[in-house]
């Protein structure tokens, strides 16, 4: 791999193409700290040898914002030199024989503001080293395919630091003089630097002793602080449920007699997979009724199975470079989405969070797509792998191992996985071996036949289209289907190759609504109602016979690939579909696609968007219908109920005015809210109440539909003028028996914009002031709320004034900074150009203490190029600003230079 560093210049972008095996290997590591805020001493004893495959050459050691102190090799001062931030050793010994390397040296946790490396949070030590932090730990080979067995010991003030952590088994502990103690651990499995952890404070645990289906015993254990042990009831429960199901549905055990999760309020990212030490947000690991929400408890149940099972799909096999962070990023993913659905006990529920997921890719991953920072799942090039981390390698990557599923069966694809582990365990390996894996133990699958077109998956960027069109010849009885795919060009990739497209479908009787039986004319004797038709041409087409009423497509059920489909429907058909397709994913869909229709005919047409009535009586009705169906699930009535997101509707547009689609979505919630009044005074009597808490997907569901139903109720009451529903709501919020009842009566109040909302906000911040997780949620729900005449940006400045904001902690940043610039389109972009200044200063503030945040918050201003003017060229001027900074950092240079790039 190369790595090109020069000082304080600007950063060179490394190519995949580049990659080179270590010139060196990196067998065993002895680190010793000696822990201390402003000045940890770091010594790292190694054994090294030249690798035999490589032309012999110095050895290049990666370090950042070190005091090195002393080098020996075999014991013996050397000569060495820097190169940027790189060590350079020239005269080690010649031949293949190991070699002993010993470097000390010192940093400064306390003034690690980046939150990379060893970093102090609330008086404990804690490390990130992925990707590149464990260079500003130790100078080392910082790169996945170096892989080596560490032996660590940790040494600090007993008193202040009584528990002392790092990755595998502890060997041995004891007192040291002054009031120190020490630990020594030793990890049995080899692992490349970025795994490596350690935890030093003041923290308690919860435990629980496991016996695993293999027999043997492990011990599982939760850290927090001290007064949190009340909340990692579900943490724990959720660990334990990942290792049974890894071992159930995939045969992997747990590795190791020891596995810690340690909660931490200061984190960059969700959580992090280090070798049986896994580091956490306090955010997926805290969890009580009192305290979080039902989609709290969802996320820490899916986080805590997403870094159980990177232990062995990127753990025990990891990626060669980090051009294949998908490898074990996007199979994670997809293995996360699988464990949550199959512990769903409902197959409604299964429905549910595969439309969840999905929304998350069209809404996320699909607007990056088609941006300036589009790139492909397996990326050619990167200046700062940091900025990698995104929807595209997670979600999408995570689309495309389940194609694989899908082309292999599920049963197919465990084999897969199997040969996978039998071929590569141990080693750092591509995203190419893991498709090899799957394809070769499923020989006669669509996938192995179409491997190297499938493949492109990998090496295109952009969203891929469908167009669909049918034929019914109703004398003949036939039904045919036509298809053809496009993908729009993207930087660098101005043509594509058609993908390999999975698409699932179905036929409805469009006057019996009655799912059909497919038979199709070419295809193997036996019907179904479910056909799976593989295209990986630009063209294709399929007919069904004995097809006796003209039926409506229901394709790309389950949402079978991540495309884009374009299907003429008519509206009739889509109705048909929301009421009768047996697929709850084109269901919910066909409701999307006609609250859209009417959102993008009312965004071009309407000569004042905030009087509009876009929504016309079928949609009312059908919505109705749903909403009173006597079988639906509530979570399932919700998300039908749900409009599409702004930022979903501005994805379908050419040009975005911000304004004019939160204007027309306004007007949309405003007319479910009063069409619908009495059927939501219905909705909530009927779900108000769900017994003691649990946080299941079926009492989530009603809790959330509930939640909904007073939101419409509050927002009605703003054109009645009736105070009922407010000061129910109000009630609700001080009755409430749970964060998610409360919360939700509190965000019915502020969005409606009734004057209730400012004495519950008040008293929500008094009732939970010690509770830093609920005021992020006080923050956000502020910073986020729908905006009415421009109030949110005046808000935000004053809740960036309160004594409880604080800039240098991520949650918090977020919860305001985030809430406001990416998740609030109709209060950021403002025809005044404020909210862009304001995010101008945030991302040069933010990039001054930690680039990674102040990179992600960057992003806010991607699809600059779609917007109307005023707010295009307001954008790019803030955009513009930003670049004209001297000395950004790479992260956040490469997001704004990207960004203005043609
Ligand atoms: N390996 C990542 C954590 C990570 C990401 C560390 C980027 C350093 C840089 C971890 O497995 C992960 O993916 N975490 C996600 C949550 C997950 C459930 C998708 C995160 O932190 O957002
Ligand atoms: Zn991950």
């Amino acid at each position: 791999m190369l790595q090109i560093r020069e000082g304080s210049g600007p950063a060179a972008a490394i190519h995949r193409g580049d990659y080179t095996a270590p010139a060196y290997w990196i067998d065993t590591v002895d680190l010793s700290f000696d822990l201390d805020p402003a000045k940890t001493r770091v010594l790292n004893k190694m054994t090294l040898r030249r690798n035999p495959d490589v032309a012999a050459q110095p050895l290049r050691l990666d370090g950042e914002e070190l005091n090195l102190a002393r080098v020996l090799v075999n014991g013996q001062g050397t000569s060495f030199k820097m190169d940027g931030d790189q060590l350079v050793l020239e005269n080690l010994p010649e031949g293949t024989e190991p070699f002993a390397l010993e470097i000390f040296t010192t940093c400064a946790p306390v003034k690690n503001t980046k939150l990379m490396g060893l970093y102090v949070s609330n008086d404990s030590f804690f490390t990130q080293c992925e990707a590149e932090g464990f260079r500003r730990i130790t100078y080392f080979l910082d790169r996945p395919d170096v892989m080596a067995m560490y032996t660590v010991t940790l040494r600090a003030d007993k008193a202040k630091y009584p528990v002392l952590l790092s990755n595998g088994n502890l060997v041995d502990s004891g007192a040291l003089d002054d009031g120190r103690h020490f630990a020594k651990w030793v990890d049995p499995h080899k692992k490349p630097s970025y795994l490596f952890a350690l935890v030093a404070g003041l923290l308690v645990a919860r435990e629980q002793r496991i016996t695993s289906r293999a027999g043997k015993d492990h011990l599982l254990q939760v850290f927090v602080r001290p007064g949190d042990l009340d909340k990692t009831e579900h943490a724990m429960n959720s660990l334990m449920a990942s290792v049974a199901w890894d071992e159930a549905r995939f045969g992997l055990s747990l590795d190791l007699e020891r596995f810690m999760i340690v909660a931490t309020s200061d984190f960059n990212m969700g959580a992090m997979e280090n070798k049986g030490l896994n580091i956490f947000n306090t955010k997926y690991v805290l969890a009580n009724q009192a305290t979080a929400t039902d989609v709290d408890y969802a996320n820490i149940e899916s986080v805590v199975g997403h870094e159980y099972f990177h232990n062995w799909t990127g753990n025990r096999i990891t990626c060669r470079d980090w051009f294949q962070l998908s490898l074990k990023e996007g199979l994670t993913v997809f293995r996360d989405q699988e464990f949550s659905q199959d512990l769903c006990a409902e197959p409604s529920a299964r429905a549910v969070k595969r439309i969840e997921d999905v929304r998350v890719l069209r809404t996320a991953q699909f607007p990056e797509d088609a941006g300036p920072m589009a790139h492909p799942v397996r990326p050619d090039s990167y200046i700062e792998i940091n900025n990698f981390y995104t929807v595209t390698i997670y979600e999408k990557g995570a689309e495309v191992v389940r194609m694989m599923q899908t082309l292999t069966s599920r049963a197919g694809f465990a084999k897969g996985m199997t040969l996978y582990f039998e071929r590569f365990d141990g080693q750092a390996v591509t995203c190419d071996d893991f498709a090899q894996s799957i394809a070769d133990a499923n020989p006669d699958s669509a996938l192995a036949n179409l491997l190297p077109q499938f493949k492109r998956w990998y090496s295109q960027a952009g969203t891929p289209r469908v167009a669909a069109r049918g034929e019914y010849d109703a004398a003949a009885q036939t039904y045919t289907l036509h298809f053809s795919q496009s993908c729009a060009p993207t930087s660098g990739q101005p043509a594509k190759q058609p993908y390999v497209i999975p698409i699932l479908l179905g036929l409805v009787g469009s006057s019996s609504g009655q799912a059909l039986s497919l038979h199709a004319q070419h295809g193997p004797g036996e019907a179904s109602l479910n056909y799976l038709l593989v295209i990986a041409q630009e063209h294709a087409s399929i007919t069904f016979t004995h097809i006796q009423e003209e039926p409506v497509p229901s394709i790309l059920r389950g949402f079978s690939a991540p495309v884009v489909l374009d299907f003429d429907y008519t509206d009739a058909q889509l109705l048909t579909l929301l009421a009768n397709d047996p697929d709850p994913f084109n269901r919910w869909e066909a409701g999307q696609r006609l609250a859209l229709r009417s959102a993008i005919n009312c965004i071009a047409t309407s000569e004042d968007p905030t009087r509009a009535t876009p929504l016309n009586d079928a949609y009312i009705d059908a919505m109705r219908a749903v909403l009173r169906h006597p079988t639906l699930d509530a979570a399932f009535k919700e998300l039908v109920l749900a409009l599409p997101s702004e930022t979903y509707i501005a994805e379908q547009l050419d040009v975005v005015d911000p304004q004019r689609i939160h204007a027309v979505r306004e007007a949309m919630r405003l007319q479910l809210a009063t069409a619908l009044q009495a059927d939501w005074e219905w909705a909530f009597s009927a779900h108000e109440h769900t017994g003691a808490y649990q946080p299941d997907p079926v009492s989530s569901g009603r809790r959330a539909l509930a939640g909904m139903a007073l939101n419409f109720l509050c927002l009605a009451a703003t054109q009645t003028g009736d105070d009922i529903w407010p000061g129910k709501t109000l009630q609700r919020f001080k009755d409430a028996s749970n964060m998610t009842d409360r919360f939700n009566a509190l965000q019915a109040l502020v969005s409606s914009g009734h004057a209730l909302a400012a004495p519950a906000l008040a008293r929500f911040h008094a009732l939970f002031k010690d509770e830093a997780l609920v005021l992020d949620k006080w923050f956000a729900l502020q910073a986020g709320t729908s905006d009415r005449g421009g109030q949110v940006l005046p808000a935000v400045r004053q809740l960036m004034a309160h004594p409880d904001f604080n800039l240098r902690n991520p949650n918090r940043a977020r919860s305001v900074i985030f809430s406001y610039c990416s998740a609030n389109p109709g209060g950021f972009h403002r025809t005044d150009a404020a909210g862009y200044v304001f995010w101008a200063d945030r991302v040069i503030e933010l990039d001054g203490i930690n680039p990674q945040v102040a990179a992600r918050l960057a992003r806010a201003l991607d699809r600059w190029k779609k917007l109307a003017e005023p707010y295009r060229s307001a954008a790019q001027a803030a955009l513009q600003r930003v670049a004209a900074k001297a000395d950004l950092s790479n992260d956040v240079r490469e997001v704004v230079d990207r960004a203005l790039a043609d």
